[in-house]
């Protein structure tokens, strides 16, 4: 198959190479670009495109993998430029988006959830498929690093299993942040720590752990947080949980571009007044 990639991101750039091992070959689109994904993408060997019409008319499938906000707009504009193949939204979105992005492509469309860091090792990183061409794009996969695992259901199942997911992994490493951010505000830190030490063993390092690994992808995570919340929203349960952790993450936006964060820095941003 000749495929589409849009767009090389962190782990955008490990699904395309898990479809080259598998046999196909990937394409990718430059315009609009940042230096950091040219150079994943000329790493990874993916073919450049300059247009979206000239790499959609020699692709017969599309995989796209990009912020959950531009998830939608993606698919329109692929769908503007009439392409007429399968189409794979591989992104962290909630069920009634992906029934949204359903909506523009029909039965072409393939609704995915990737559970896992960027595939650099088997066994690492799995890519739900649902809908009904979803056994089919699993054979991108068969040969790479990803594991491609069709679920039962239409559209909007594979969206949902990651929307759950993430709720719990996203939404408590937040919860955590935020709860040592109150610890600082009423100055118990100490013995805050103190009592995990004794009673919560593991949630002082993992507080730790939270702060540096989600700082530089925060300012992602708040459209992941908001689709998580609209999906608990649509099933009538509380979406506060995640409008907060949506919040915690949109303080720790500009963290992106930090070289070493650190929780001290992470609690500034969440305890500066707004
Ligand atoms: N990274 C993970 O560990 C992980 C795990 C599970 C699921 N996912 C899912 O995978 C998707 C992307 O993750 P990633 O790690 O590849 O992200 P990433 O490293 O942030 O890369 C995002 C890619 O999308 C491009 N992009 C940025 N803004 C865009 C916009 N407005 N419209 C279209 N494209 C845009 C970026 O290009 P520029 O370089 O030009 O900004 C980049 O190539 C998300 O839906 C995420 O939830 C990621």
């Amino acid at each position: 198959m000749k495929l589409a990639l849009l767009h090389p991101g962190e782990m955008g750039v490990t699904v395309g190479v898990a479809a080259q091992d598998s046999g196909h070959s990937v394409s990718w689109l430059s315009e609009g670009r940042s230096d950091a994904t040219v150079k994943r993408a000329m790493a990874a060997g993916f073919s450049s495109c300059v247009s979206l019409l000239e790499l959609l008319a020699q692709s017969e499938g599309v995989i796209s993998v990009c912020p959950p906000n531009a998830a939608v707009a993606v698919a329109q504009s692929v769908v503007a430029a009439g392409f007429d193949g399968i189409y794979l939204d591989a992104n962290a979105v909630a069920p009634h988006t992906a029934r949204q992005i359903h909506a523009l492509l029909g039965d072409r469309y393939v609704d995915g959830g990737i559970i896992g860091p960027p595939a650099l090792r088997a066994g690492s990183t799995r890519l739900y498929l649902s809908g009904s061409q979803a056994s089919t794009t699993a054979t991108w996969f068969a040969g790479g690093l990803l594991e491609a695992i069709t679920i039962e259901g239409a559209p909007g199942a594979a969206s949902a299993l990651k929307m759950c997911y993430a709720a719990y992994t996203k939404g408590t490493s937040a919860m955590l942040l935020a709860i040592r951010a109150l610890a600082e505000s009423e100055e118990i830190t100490g013995p805050l720590l103190d009592e995990w030490a004794i009673s919560q063993k593991g949630l002082a390092d993992r507080s730790e752990r939270a702060a540096i690994g989600t700082a530089p992808k925060a300012w992602r995570f708040v459209g992941e947080m908001e689709e998580i919340a609209a999906t608990f929203a649509a099933a009538r349960l509380p979406d506060g949980f995640h409008g907060a952790a949506a919040e915690i993450y949109r303080r720790m936006a500009d963290l992106k571009s930090v070289q070493s964060p650190s929780l001290a820095g992470v609690l500034d941003r969440l305890r500066a007044k707004r």
